[in-house]
């Protein structure tokens, strides 16, 4: 049996390879050396089943099917090490022993060509790693590919890449997958949820974006969730991104194979250049609302 993911992982890395190649043939000329982290690397190879599986799950967990069920894609570490302009050097985190080894293999395979450095850790460990070296606006220019299956992203580690100066990253901002999962009707979340939240978000402000005290004849002041409350958490991340590096893109809605909605892509930075990229690679093969193309919808919360 192999673990494999949904076939949604595709249009991921699509998004995520016609990023990376406009953004290196942009610096090609330039000075700066350039540094690529993918901080929820993976092993390398993504297995996609071809058909869905029956039942749950419908969203991106990893499940066992039977190797003649799946397909092999490249996974994200692949692409970026596969790019026309490839990065100065590439920093790869995992904590999975089995994953480590395989992202070991890309050593084995690229180390003649490319300088690449695998971290056996958590993502937070491993970036505070990449912001400890000696890297500068004045020197470097890069970008983080931050993926996680859940909600285990910590705002401090992306603020930590944002006070460089010199990172972009690309975020799943795992909305439907993990967050709204923590979320109960009845405001009654788990300690532990509202702690890992609390990290993701970098703020408690995420509390009043989902839930409103209702008051009036009938409703006795308790707590409800609010029906935009989706819209509402995907702006504030975005507001987030956005003092965080200067700019943030569209949100790019990754959909499982029955259209219903997994998570965001979302891409920020400090350069408008790169978030013009980003729009534009983002919104490909996407059929936006009106209130989307003209930039009105949770952008302007
Ligand atoms: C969605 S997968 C990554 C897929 C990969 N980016 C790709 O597109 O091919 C998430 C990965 O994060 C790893 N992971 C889980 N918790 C982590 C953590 N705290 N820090 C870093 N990686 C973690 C998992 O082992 C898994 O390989």
């Amino acid at each position: 049996m192999i673990a494999t993911v949904g076939p949604w992982a595709r249009d991921k890395l699509d998004k995520l390879g016609r990023y990376l190649e406009y953004y290196t043939t942009v610096l090609k000329k330039q000075k700066w050396r350039t540094i690529y982290v993918d901080a929820f690397a993976g092993g390398g190879v993504a297995a996609v089943r071809k058909r869905p599986t029956t039942g749950v799950p419908l969203l991106d967990e990893v499940v066992d099917v039977e190797p003649d069920q799946v397909e092999f894609l490249d996974g994200s570490p692949r692409v970026a090490l596969e790019l026309n302009n490839p990065f100065s050097r590439y920093v790869f985190i995992e904590p999975d022993p089995k994953r480590v080894a395989e992202l070991e293999q890309l050593v084995a395979d690229y180390g003649d060509t490319r300088t690449i450095n695998v971290l056996k850790m958590e993502a937070a460990d491993g970036i505070r790693w990449v912001v400890g070296r000696n890297i500068t606006k004045k020197t470097h220019r890069g970008v983080a590919f931050l993926d996680p299956f859940g909600a285990c992203l910590e705002w401090e580690s992306v603020e930590a890449l944002a006070k460089l100066g010199m990172f972009e990253v690309v975020i799943n901002f795992a909305l439907n997958m993990a967050i709204q999962r923590m979320l109960p009707n009845d405001a009654n979340i788990q300690q532990s949820w509202s702690d890992t939240l609390d990290r993701y978000f970098g703020t408690h402000a995420w509390f009043d974006e989902v839930y409103f005290r209702e008051t009036g004849l009938f409703g006795d002041g308790v707590l409800k969730k609010r029906d935009d409350y989706s819209d509402r958490l995907l702006g504030l991340y975005r507001r987030r991104l956005e003092s965080a590096f200067g700019f943030v893109s569209m949100p790019r809605l990754i959909r499982n194979t029955r259209n219903v909605p997994l998570y965001y892509l979302l891409w920020a930075g400090p350069h408008k250049k790169g978030q013009e990229g980003a729009n534009y690679v983002l919104q490909i093969g996407e059929k936006l609302t009106k209130a989307q193309k003209q930039g009105t919808s949770v952008v302007a919360q």
